[in-house]
């Protein structure tokens, strides 16, 4: 027997069921931010190295260890995008897009690579759809972009099953002043740090906060907090969210140990995090203000904030909670012959109903199936209808209609187009 081939590790397939389920709750996102005027962009998954490199900071778990990079045939080295937000930069700034300092509100959906350690929620390739808000820095857009999770959540019947973690990481020149303070803190500790951690220390002390390390974690109680380091107006900056949240009783806790893992962020960072689906650390949304990053990358100084849904994890949620998901394969009407004389019947009316009944999913069987067979081949296409013709019924210009409790009825043919009731269940 020849080889059997199986998808690279951490990287999986979306089978119908879940296709469907997934394709259903992105339309539903989508849509949420349609009516909140963002407009779709889309880019490349293959960018040069050295933008992500540059953009997500050399000392990022990953830049490190996650990316999946290659050499083209002229030798120079590409890589899968790990996220969005940098190649929608480059994006916007090669195509002009941040002109007269307009505020621009783009969504963008698609597949992402890190080589991570598969787990649960953790893929190597996984789906994101992001948002990110150009052209101000006003507190209320932080502000509107919590509230539009808030609302993807919440329409989604979720908000129940997350908790919405959020902080202030100040400015990038307040982060080089604590990073210092907590070095210096952690040297006199150095023993209890792992070889990995030292590495940190030395290159990016601030990562520390997100350790799991038992040891570290204990250490944290007693070293020097973020958020004393703060300037006065990233300091009142986070003030004033929590009480804009406050105000909009939106429930969040203040986790002064959020740094997230990628540099480029200021200011306020969020994490939306599952209570029991996911296994502790894993966010099932996140993101941040980034001001700095469009000038870093070559662009005018602008703005600049967003987030990014990871699809898998709010899948996991959600089927949690959607005990019924798998019946997103089902078809409305399922058009059958029991006789091969009438294929081509069925054909143009599927057609003609598919006309009518634009909102119904109408399959029609191209095989002749035997009367005493058909309860049993619509159970396992799961219709909810079946319109089976044959020339009993026909003779009478009738056609047979059977509903998903086996309830036969023979209806006059051009009653199908006429009234929808018939097809409600
Ligand atoms: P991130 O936190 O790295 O942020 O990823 C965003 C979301 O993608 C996470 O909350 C998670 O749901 C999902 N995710 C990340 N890694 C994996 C993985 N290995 N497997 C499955 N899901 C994963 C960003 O990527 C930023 N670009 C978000 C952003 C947009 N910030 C501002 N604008």
């Amino acid at each position: 027997m020849g080889t059997v081939y199986r998808s690279i590790r951490g990287m999986h397939d979306f089978l119908p069921v879940e296709a469907t389920y997934s394709h259903s709750i992105e339309e539903y996102i989508k849509n949420i931010l349609h009516h909140h005027a963002y407009f779709e962009i889309r880019f490349p998954v293959v960018e040069e190295t050295g933008l992500f490199k540059k953009a997500i900071g050399k000392n990022t778990d990953i830049i490190n260890k996650e990316m999946y990079n290659f050499y083209d045939k002229k030798k120079k080295t590409i890589s899968l995008r790990p996220e969005g937000t940098v190649s929608c930069i480059r994006a916007c700034i090669q195509n002009n897009m941040f002109y007269q300092s307009q505020v621009q509100k783009l969504w963008y959906h698609g597949p992402m690579f890190r080589y991570e350690r598969p787990q649960k929620g953790r893929f190597r390739q996984f789906y994101q759809l992001g948002v990110e808000y150009f052209g101000c820095n006003d507190i209320v857009v932080d502000y509107e972009i919590i509230i539009l999770t808030v609302n993807i959540l919440k329409n989604l019947n979720l908000l129940s099953n997350v908790k919405l973690e959020i902080n202030s990481i100040g400015t990038l020149k307040d982060r080089k002043n604590f990073s210092l303070v907590l070095k210096k803190f952690f040297q006199k500790h150095i023993i209890h740090l792992t070889k990995h951690e030292k590495n940190l220390l030395s290159r990016n002390p601030i990562r520390i906060l997100d350790s799991k390390n038992q040891n570290i974690v204990k250490l944290l109680k007693l070293a020097p907090k973020l958020n004393n380091y703060l300037s006065k107006s990233s300091y009142t900056r986070f003030e004033q969210l929590c009480n804009l949240l406050n105000s909009s009783k939106i429930d969040f806790i203040i986790n002064h140990q959020l740094v997230r893992g990628l540099d480029y962020y200021n200011d306020t960072v969020f994490e939306w995090k599952s209570k029991d689906n996911l296994g502790s650390n894993h966010a099932v949304c996140s993101g941040g203000r980034y001001d700095n990053l469009i000038e870093y990358l070559g662009g005018k100084k602008n703005s600049a904030m967003g987030f990014a849904i990871g699809i898998e994890r709010l899948l996991i949620i959600k089927k949690s909670v959607d005990t019924f998901y798998f019946n997103y394969l089902t078809i409305d009407i399922n058009v059958l012959v029991v006789e091969v004389a009438y294929l081509m019947l069925a054909i143009n009316v599927s057609e003609k109903l598919r006309l009518t009944w634009p909102d119904l999913k109408i399959n029609t069987c191209l095989q002749v199936v035997k009367k005493k067979n058909y309860t049993k081949f619509s159970k396992n296409i799961k219709s909810k209808f079946l319109l089976v013709f044959s020339s009993r019924a026909l003779n009478m210009n009738k056609i047979l209609i059977k509903n998903m409790f086996h309830k036969e009825t023979y209806i006059p043919l051009n009653r199908i187009f006429q009234n929808p009731c018939i097809f409600k269940k």
